[in-house]
């Protein structure tokens, strides 16, 4: 099969068009091994964090490229936060671009592309001001020893976060030998996103045209369904009290979601919100109504999710679910075992220990799940932080979109 995929957007809005770049020649192939090792460095600047992905492959001639191992970090806060001091965010990127000096062999640097795709949270910030940090990032990379490409630091549109589909089914399918392909859920802290492979044609029939996209991959085009929506689980927490968009000086927010002790302070996409709770907190129910007005007429729910299909969720789906107890060290869970935790945690005081937010969080995602895109209680949910030693996220799948374009495979 053909493991780097092909990326079209038919009806995307802003198709990005990943940079066609005058390539450093790649090495020439030693006659004995016909062999060689490369590398690609991607950061995932998001709305809670930069992370930085350094990818290992191996070309073995005349296979296409296969992926060696990866080298994962991340630093908080995000890049957002650095919105009114652009050097000190350029310098979250200096700290982990020497771990990429400690991964990436010397002799290898000059020829290793270094890439950041930005998310939610710089998508959301007044284009000037995130301009001058995607500046501020393109000058520590131009003073780095690697291989800066054209169009290097840039914001990803959201439609493009379904390359993380790419990473999952790269990822499984690799090692499983099966053509059957896994729906993903992604929930950040700005944005959320499902992508899979319909088996029904009423589902892409009766979809927006916009959540269709066209993938190659592996040698077949697939025509996924894929919605992406800025409801991730910070954004939730804020639009459930109704501070998005408010005016935040000096106000404090309350929700029902929250016991009457907590005294919070939310940070979003360069913004501080104070959050409290409030003396009369109900419990699971009142809260799930909240959560309802978050999500009501905002998610589309696709013709068709079958508990047939398998649905992998990560990011946060999995801290949550983790930090519950609902799993220690990921495996499968049903859409019923979130609904049950969320119960549970409204009601055992033990649970706000852990984290004030935890029990709102998890009646978000039971209620994003179910009356959001409107998954069954039985439908399977397979937890993941990582596939394969991997980190499922979309930055895998970007990397190998990045080097088709390049064309040097
Ligand atoms: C890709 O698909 C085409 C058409 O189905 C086929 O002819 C070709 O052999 C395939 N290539 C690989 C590498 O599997
Ligand atoms: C990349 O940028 C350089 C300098 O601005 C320019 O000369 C070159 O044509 C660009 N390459 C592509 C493929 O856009
Ligand atoms: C939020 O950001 C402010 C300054 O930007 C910082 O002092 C504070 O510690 C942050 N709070 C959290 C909860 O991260
Ligand atoms: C799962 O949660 C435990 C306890 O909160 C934590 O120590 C551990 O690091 C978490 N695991 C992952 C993979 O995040």
């Amino acid at each position: 099969f053909n493991p780097v995929p092909e990326v079209v957007h038919p009806a995307a809005p802003e198709p990005y068009r990943p940079p066609e770049i005058p390539q450093p020649a790649p090495p020439a192939l030693s006659p004995i091994s016909m062999s060689r090792v490369f590398h690609g460095i991607m950061f995932d600047a998001g709305s809670t964090g930069t992370r930085i992905h350094i990818y290992k492959f191996i070309q073995k001639d005349p296979e296409l490229p296969v992926l060696d191992n990866e080298m994962f970090h991340a630093v908080k806060p995000g890049l957002s936060s650095y919105k009114d001091n652009p050097e000190e965010g350029g310098n979250t990127i200096r700290q982990l671009l020497k771990i990429a000096k400690k991964t990436v062999p010397e002799e290898d640097w000059r020829r290793t592309p270094v890439v950041l795709r930005a998310t939610a949270g710089l998508r959301l910030l007044p284009q000037e001001q995130a301009s001058r940090l995607l500046k501020e990032v393109k000058e520590v990379f131009d003073e780095s020893p690697f291989f800066v490409p054209n169009n290097s630091v840039s914001i990803m549109p959201g439609t493009n976060e379904v390359l993380a589909w790419v990473t999952v089914n790269f990822l499984t399918h690799l090692y499983s030998n099966t053509r059957r392909t896994v729906g993903i859920l992604d929930l950040g802290g700005g944005s959320t996103q499902i992508t899979f492979l319909p088996k029904s044609k009423k589902t892409i029939q009766s979809a927006p045209s916009s959540y269709i996209a066209n993938f190659n991959l592996f040698n077949h085009t697939y025509q996924l369904y894929t919605h992406y929506l800025g409801n991730g689980l910070v954004a939730a927490r804020l639009s459930a009290v109704g501070a998005l968009g408010a005016d935040v000086d000096w106000k404090v927010f309350t929700s029902p979601c929250l016991p009457k002790r907590v005294r919070e302070e939310l940070n979003f996409s360069g913004t501080t919100y104070k959050v409290s709770g409030i003396p009369d907190y109900a419990g699971y129910k009142l809260c799930y109504y909240e959560m309802m007005r978050v999500i009501k007429g905002i998610v589309h729910q696709p013709y068709e999710l079958k508990g047939s299909s398998l649905f992998y969720a990560f990011s946060h789906y999995f801290d949550r679910a983790n930090e519950s107890g609902l799993i220690s060290r990921g495996g499968t869970v049903e859409v019923r075992d979130f609904k049950k935790k969320a119960k549970e945690c409204n009601k055992m005081s033990k649970y706000r220990t852990i984290s004030p937010f935890l029990c709102m969080d998890l009646t978000y995602i039971t209620c994003l799940l179910k009356e959001g895109f409107g998954f069954k209680d039985n439908t399977k949910l397979h937890l993941a932080k990582k596939v394969n030693n991997v980190e499922t996220s979309w930055a895998l799948g970007a990397t190998f979109d990045y080097f088709r374009n390049l064309n040097i495979h």
